[in-house]
């Protein structure tokens, strides 16, 4: 059986919550709109509501009700064919406090994962999905390898509650991503630029992955446990210094992290967005984020996780494209690299777009459009867009259950 469908993440979607990034939207929005006053933006976005001049567009708030409303949207996936939706929990609703877990937001997710199984949808689950308890940064967050201990319990808490009802766990979303923001740009928070504290940050996560794996594995032996990791498809133009920096990404950026965890992972998840060559000019159009749009990238990035010997699941991938001109291909062209790779005898086992909905992209707020299904902010109203029914084709002309054997 080959899982479709597409991914979403509790901060991005849910609405109403408090952790460290909801106090950071509240203190940098101003300067955000600022900004983007500063920018020439086309009409397109320009218009959006919010539009990236608002500072409503930078804040969650109810970001797109999904707390509420992720009955109404599993039942939209599930009219779109998918079999299987990617989500995260919020660590942050979960153990509000140090040490106090919250049944209330426990029994939400065992009524999350009833309401997909009950739609045929398979649940892939996300722990940790960037966002953290205010609490657990005040403790210097994942910079502080004393505090891997509080990850393990919580992914222990978690297992021991609603693991019977999951096959797969991914540990971790993207973590060189949201360490390089938080601690390489310094963009995101805690918008500390410190080599020596990214390099301890990305130590500390691949403890923390390796602690929950074992400690899900040890309850449920038979659960399936990875990570979502964003690789890149690097190329160079030539030239000795072009080389180096390809090899160099390629052994950090795509590597590093895989190779560490290399024992403790029982399939990878891939999120595949960028393509980058060294010593070359972008050729490609771009997403409405600026996002070079190479569909192709994603053959060459399978083929190089062969390595692993692992099963693997695109758990993301997706532009952003509020008019929904390019998305409908971007699927179809994305699909072809993909069977072909399987045809190649690359293990592939799923495909999940990003994203579900239209959600909260995180510094850039709103205005960013990934969703399958759009999102009116002013009205809450979820509206499918004509990507998300070629999609729906696509899924039924390849079949759930007769991909790679074609
Ligand atoms: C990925 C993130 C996801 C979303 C997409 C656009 O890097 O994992 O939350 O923001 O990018």
């Amino acid at each position: 059986m080959f899982f479709f469908g597409a991914s979403t993440s509790s901060h991005q979607v849910e609405g109403g919550n408090r952790n460290d990034w909801s106090e950071w939207e509240l203190k940098t929005a101003g300067e955000k709109v600022l900004k983007a006053k500063g920018k020439r933006w086309p009409d397109h976005l320009a218009n959006l509501r919010p539009s990236p001049m608002d500072e409503d567009n930078y804040v969650s708030g109810r970001a797109s009700d999904h707390y509420n409303r992720y009955g109404e949207d599993f039942e939209i996936a599930k009219k779109l064919g998918h079999n299987a939706h990617r989500f995260s929990l919020e660590w942050s609703r979960i153990e509000p406090e140090e040490g106090r877990f919250n049944e209330k937001e426990i029994e939400h997710y065992r009524r999350v994962i009833a309401a997909l199984r009950v739609r045929g949808l398979e649940p892939f689950v996300t722990l940790w999905h960037w966002t953290m308890p205010i609490w657990f940064v005040q403790k210097g967050g994942w910079e502080n390898k004393e505090n891997i201990k509080f990850f393990s319990r919580y992914a222990d808490k978690v297992a021991s509650e609603l693991g019977s009802d999951i096959n797969f766990w991914l540990t971790l979303n993207e973590p060189e991503v949201n360490s390089s923001m938080a601690y390489i740009s310094g963009e995101w928070p805690p918008n500390k630029k410190s080599l020596f504290k990214y390099w301890c940050v990305i130590n500390n996560l691949i403890k923390g992955h390796r602690s929950a794996y074992e400690l899900i594995k040890t309850r449920f032996p038979k659960a399936n446990v990875g990570i979502a990791k964003n690789n890149f498809f690097f190329q160079s133009a030539g030239g000795p210094i072009n080389n180096l920096k390809k090899f160099f990404s390629d052994w950090w950026w795509n590597h590093y992290f895989l190779n560490n965890i290399k024992d403790h992972q029982d399939f990878i998840g891939l999120n595949y967005y960028f393509h980058r060559e060294y010593g070359a000019e972008i050729q490609n159009p771009t997403s409405d984020l600026g996002w070079e749009i190479c569909t192709d990238g994603i053959y060459p990035v399978l083929l190089d996780l062969k390595r692993y010997g692992k099963p693997i699941y695109i758990t993301e991938n997706g532009l952003a494209d509020a008019r929904d001109i390019y998305r409908e291909s971007f699927i179809r062209k994305t699909l072809e690299r993909v069977w072909k790779a399987i045809g190649e005898g690359v293990d592939v086992r799923g495909y999940f777009h990003w994203s579900l909905l239209d959600n909260f992209e995180w510094a850039d707020g709103f205005w960013p459009r990934f969703g399958l299904v759009s999102i009116d902010y002013e009205t809450l109203e979820r509206n499918i867009r004509p990507s998300a029914l070629a999609y729906k084709k696509l899924i039924e002309e390849w079949g759930k259950d007769t991909v790679g054997k074609k």
